[in-house]
C-alpha cells in the first residue's frame, strides 16, 4: 500500500481531569468532530508536513534528522515526533508526505494534537503493514506526546483509539469502555484557547504547596467519579448533574477556573440545565452542561448571551477508523 487514509475522534473530559495526572481514574467521551490523516509514501528522504488548519501549507523535514530542528512549527511537532518514534521502535526509514485536516479548530480543545498523534501512528502501521494491537498503538501515542509536551494522562489517546465514553485510569493502566450512546450535553465554547501543560503546571505547583489538602481534592473528584460511573450507566441525569457541579467546585479550588468559565456555566445552571463544569485543563477552552429536550435551546441561548460560542458536537462516537 503506498496511500491511506485513517480518521480519528475528538474529545471531551467529562469527569476527574486534572486528578487522572496523578493516576485516578477520569470519564472521557469521544465526539464527532474527527481528524483526517492520509500519508503516502514518496521517493526521497523527507518527511513533508501539509497541516494547514494549524497554518502549515508545507513543512519538510530530512527523515535522518526528525525530531532535531528546535525550531519546528508547534502544529507540526506531535506529527514528526510520531514518525520518529514509529520508525525508531520498527527500525525502518522512507520519504513520507502526511496531510492532517480537521473538521474541529484546534481552539476549541477537542484534543487536535491527540488525536493527530493517534492517526499518525496507525496510518504508518497501516502503511508499513505492521500489526499493531490497540494497547501498542496507545503505548507509542503515549511515547510522543510526552516526548512533545512531558505531561498528560493519555486519557485523550485513548478516546481517539476506542472511541465512545471511557472509563480510564492515568496513564492507560485501566479502560473500561462505558458505551457508544450519546449524552444530552451542550459544549459552550469560551472563545480563549487554553495551554494544557501550563495548567497542569499550575495544579503541580498548588500540590507542592498544600500536598495534604490538594491530596484530598482528588481523593474527592475520584468519589465523583465513581459515583458518575453508576449514575450514567442509569441514566440518572439530575444526579449526574448534581455530581458536575460537584466536580467544578473542586476544580475552581484548584485554581483552574475561569471567570469566562463562570459565566457560561452560571448561565447554563440558570436556564435549566441539570448541572455544568468545565471541561479539560480550564483557564479558557469549553464547558459543558447537561440538559434535557425541554431545557437545551434555553441553556444554549443563555450561553450565547453570556458571550459564549456553542458547539454541536454528539458524544460516544467511533474511535479510530479508516
Ligand atoms: O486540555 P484538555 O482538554 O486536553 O484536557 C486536559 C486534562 C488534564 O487532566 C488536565 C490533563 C490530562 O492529560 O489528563
Amino acid at each position: 500500500m503506498s496511500k491511506v487514509e485513517i480518521s480519528t475522534p475528538g474529545k471531551l473530559m467529562l469527569f476527574g481531569e486534572h486528578s487522572v495526572v496523578y493516576g485516578h481514574p477520569c470519564i472521557v467521551t469521544a465526539v464527532d468532530q474527527r481528524m483526517n490523516v492520509v500519508a503516502e509514501i514518496q521517493e526521497n528522504s523527507n518527511l513533508q508536513i501539509i497541516a494547514p488548519e494549524v497554518g502549515l501549507s508545507s513543512y519538510s523535514q530530512d527523515i535522518n534528522n526528525l525530531g532535531k530542528n528546535p525550531n519546528i512549527p508547534k502544529g507540526a511537532r506531535f506529527v514528526e515526533t510520531a514518525v520518529r518514534n514509529f520508525f525508531e521502535k520498527f527500525n525502518m526509514r522512507s520519504g513520507l508526505r502526511i496531510e492532517t485536516k480537521s473538521d474541529f479548530s484546534s481552539e476549541f480543545g477537542f484534543g487536535s494534537s491527540s488525536a493527530v498523534t493517534v492517526g499518525v501512528v496507525k496510518v504508518l502501521s497501516e502503511l508499513f503493514d505492521v500489526k499493531l494491537k490497540e494497547q501498542e498503538l496507545f503505548d507509542l501515542s503515549y511515547k510522543t506526546v510526552l516526548d512533545v509536551q512531558g505531561v498528560g494522562s493519555g486519557f485523550d489517546l485513548a478516546a481517539a483509539i476506542w472511541g465512545g465514553t471511557l472509563w480510564f485510569v492515568g496513564g492507560g493502566k485501566t479502560i473500561i469502555p462505558l458505551g457508544r450512546s450519546s449524552l444530552p450535553i451542550v459544549v459552550g465554547y469560551t472563545g480563549i484557547k487554553a495551554d494544557t501543560p501550563t495548567l497542569i503546571r499550575k495544579v503541580e505547583e498548588e500540590n507542592r504547596k498544600y500536598p495534604k489538602i490538594i491530596g484530598k481534592i482528588f481523593e474527592a473528584i475520584t468519589l465523583i467519579t465513581e459515583e458518575a460511573k453508576d449514575v450514567l450507566e442509569r441514566r440518572d441525569w439530575t444526579r449526574l448533574g448534581e455530581l458536575m457541579n460537584l466536580n467544578q467546585g473542586l476544580l475552581d479550588s484548584l485554581g483552574v477556573n475561569t471567570r469566562e468559565l463562570s459565566s457560561l456555566i452560571y448561565a447554563a445552571r440558570e436556564a435549566g440545565a441539570f448541572g455544568a463544569k468545565l471541561s479539560g485543563a480550564g483557564g479558557g477552552d469549553c464547558m459543558i452542561a447537561l440538559v434535557d429536550s425541554q431545557t437545551r435551546g434555553a441553556v444554549e441561548r443563555m450561553i450565547d448571551k453570556a458571550g459564549g460560542k456553542v458547539l454541536q458536537v454528539k458524544t460516544g462516537a467511533e474511535g479510530i477508523k479508516k
